[in-house]
């Protein structure tokens, strides 16, 4: 693995691999395998949770690390990508990881530059990291997943994060439906409902996603509120079901997940956080060993 674009860079055995290590990363151990070695994070997007995940994760194997702030780099004096790129591959990284509104930069950039590429995030194609992560999470709570059916809520069609983990769940059991209104369902050949109720009574798990509304070109449904009546993960509709609650975040409370199920124990978002540093220091680690 020199690069991470979407999920299918990675085979099953390195996925365990990664996890196991992960795992020790959740105990406490530390990897000073990144000492002198540089990470430059290119957020051409908004972000929270990802990039100080792998500026946590990068500081945490001994990596030294710069962001580079968009809204004030030469691409908007009219540099393109590709010089930005080329520059900052000139300073010597190891790593850049990219996120970019439009799917496809990463994977083009990795063409061009020295350093091993990670996808932070690009367009409705694809997200990696938090396909793996979420997996992680997954596996933490059940342990055999041949057999057993997740169910993928909101604004599928929109979201890169569905995108890769209907790539990467599949490969190791997962039996992936997906739960979305007409203009939300993507072009699948997966299961669909329309139904959350139906969605809750035929899954073991429950992954909801945020209304990616900056990605709408035509704005062809009512308000979120009308939305979040059909497609808000409750308590009510949950019930007592064994279930297991994802989401990515930035969760949009009350639309995609009601404050109370949110603070139900079978809710595991801040889990999926910690659990993201631990999985992209593995990354990280691999991808440094990887070029020695
Ligand atoms: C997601 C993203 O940016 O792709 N969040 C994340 O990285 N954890 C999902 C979103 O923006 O809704």
């Amino acid at each position: 693995m020199n690069k991470l674009i979407t999920p299918n860079d990675i085979d099953n055995k390195t996925v365990l691999e990664l996890f196991e290590r992960a795992e020790e990363f959740l105990t406490g151990t530390n990897s000073t395998v990144g000492q002198d070695k540089l990470l430059i994070n290119i957020f051409f997007e908004n972000s929270t949770r990802t990039r100080s995940s792998f500026e946590v994760a990068a500081k945490r194997i001994g990596m030294n690390i710069t962001n580079l702030d968009v809204a004030t780099s030469s691409t908007s004096k009219g540099e393109t990508l590709f010089d930005t790129a080329a520059n900052l591959d000139a300073m010597g990284p190891s790593i850049i990881v990219v996120r970019h509104k439009s799917s496809g930069v990463p994977g083009l950039l990795s063409n061009y530059t020295k350093a091993s590429i990670v996808n932070g995030g690009d367009g409705a194609h694809a997200h990696p990291t938090q396909a793996l992560l979420d997996l992680f999470t997954i596996k933490q709570y059940v342990k055999e997943l041949e057999g057993k059916t997740i169910a993928i809520v909101g604004d599928v069609a929109n979201s890169r994060v569905a995108n890769s983990n209907m790539q990467l769940l599949p490969r190791f059991g997962l039996k992936v439906i997906v739960c979305a209104p007409p203009h939300f369902m993507p072009k699948t050949d997966l299961e669909k409902t329309h139904s959350l109720k139906d969605a809750v009574e035929k899954s073991d798990i429950i992954m909801c996603l945020r209304t990616q509304t900056e990605r709408h070109k035509t704005h062809n449904y009512a308000s979120l509120k009308d939305y979040a009546k059909d497609y808000c993960l409750t308590k009510e509709v949950v019930g007592d079901k064994d279930i297991l609650a994802l989401h990515p975040g930035p969760v949009n409370r009350n639309i995609d997940i009601s404050d109370d199920f949110l603070a139900d124990s079978r809710c595991k978002v801040l889990e999926q956080v910690q659990n993201g540093v631990a999985i992209r220091m593995a990354v990280l680690e691999k991808i440094l060993k990887n070029q020695k």
